[in-house]
């Protein structure tokens, strides 16, 4: 059910939570309804077809879970150790760039929330706030997203921005070399609005974004392809900087392995929310393959692409991750009521995770194991 204005246009931010909105999904129609048509396309679509979008839900859906009766699990918690930081849960918002399109505050009102419900966020080289602008107002862990730059003296730039700023680790983003083809983009006109763009990136010499458009002269030309990173850059990376690397984007046990080599410190196993190359598989059907290579007790693992639910959160780890990113529910909640919004998101994840946990008799995280998955082994 629409609930768009009868004037047309997008609706205002809503001030408080209605009632009608008790799981995230609900959240979708109501963020909907408060950007321009051109914002949800870049919002909320996946690239091509959308089939790996749309997978990434899927996907969550096709395991089952098993439950267990009449386990002890009073006194439990989801607390973790990830990175030498005790996190309260294993629920992370996801980088997501130019959170201005969703609501005036943009990523300051993420942060706010992520910080009222002990939640750590990454933060997006495309973000459109500054990123120490950012981290005056959190309270809780926040990360830096990296995409490496085609100045590499201004990547080494950033991660010093993001050191001094005290962000607790960089997340080096490496599935998008080039922009995915991103049809709906292109149907509605979407184009980032003056005032709007990337802030941390104020300064640079930037090559555009390499949409992917028949027609067009062969990609393998251009300048954003002679400039792209390569495995030498997450080498470089993890030597230049003294915070642990992630490596976000990686689907296949090889490219697991190799990012390792390279120093990384943990992985984010992501298929970008879909939005790269469609076709590719969802990220939870890929983290079994990569957690038999790799020892997830000894490497985070993390992986993010369609949670929505709790009990996603509790599928991702029965099978190896640590934590899971999310990143259109939060910024579904972002464009319906700001912080608020956030902050009520996250607040559902992680009520959801903790009753899919009594309810499959665990009373911590590290009570998860693939045992919860049905069937029982
Ligand atoms: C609108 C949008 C912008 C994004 N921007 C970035 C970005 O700047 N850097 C990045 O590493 N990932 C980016 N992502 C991918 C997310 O970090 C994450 O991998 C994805 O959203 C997870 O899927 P989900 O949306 O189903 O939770 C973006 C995703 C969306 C939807």
């Amino acid at each position: 059910m629409s609930t768009a204005s009868v004037t047309g246009g997008p609706l205002p931010p809503l001030q408080k939570i209605p009632r009608q909105i008790a799981a995230v999904a609900d959240y979708a129609q109501f963020a909907r309804d408060r950007v321009d048509p051109a914002v949800w396309a870049w919002l909320d679509s996946g690239s091509g077809d959308g089939d790996s979008s749309r997978d990434n839900l899927q996907a969550f859906k096709r395991l089952r879970l098993t439950p267990r009766m009449l386990a002890d699990v009073a006194g439990g918690n989801t607390r973790l150790e990830l990175l030498c930081t005790t996190l309260e849960h294993p629920i992370l918002v996801a980088p997501v760039g130019y959170q201005r399109l969703l609501h005036p505050e943009g990523e300051l009102a993420t942060a706010l929330a992520a910080s009222a419900l002990r939640a750590a966020m990454v933060v997006s080289t495309q973000a459109s706030v500054h990123l120490e602008q950012i981290a005056s107002v959190a309270q809780s862990p926040l990360w830096f997203q990296l995409y490496v730059q085609p100045d590499r003296g201004f990547t080494r730039d950033l991660i010093q921005r993001a050191e001094a700023a005290g962000c607790q680790a960089l997340v080096v983003t490496v599935d998008a070399p080039i922009q995915g083809l991103r049809n709906d983009e292109q149907r509605t006109g979407f184009a980032l609005p003056p005032g709007i763009g990337a802030a941390n990136l104020e300064g640079m010499a930037i090559a555009p974004p390499h949409q992917v458009r028949a027609g067009d002269d062969s990609l393998f030309d251009s300048p954003l392809l002679a400039s792209a990173a390569t495995w030498q850059d997450i080498e470089q990376v993890c030597r230049d900087s003294r915070l642990p690397v992630l490596v976000k984007g990686i689907m296949h046990p090889d490219d697991a392995t190799q990012a390792l080599a390279c120093g990384a410190a943990g992985l984010v196993i992501s298929n970008h929310g879909g939005r790269s190359l469609d076709g590719a598989p969802a990220p939870i059907d890929a983290l079994p393959l990569i957690a038999a290579r790799i020892d997830p007790v000894k490497v985070p693992l993390l992986v993010d692409g369609g949670v929505r639910r709790g009990t996603d959160v509790l599928k991702a780890l029965a099978l190896g991750a640590r934590a899971v990113l999310v990143g259109r529910g939060c910024m579904h909640g972002l464009a319906t009521a700001g912080a608020i919004g956030v902050a009520h998101v996250l607040h559902l994840l992680r009520t959801e995770l903790e009753a899919a946990m009594v309810l499959t008799g665990c009373r911590d995280l590290a009570a998860i194991d693939r045992g919860v998955l049905w069937p029982p082994a």
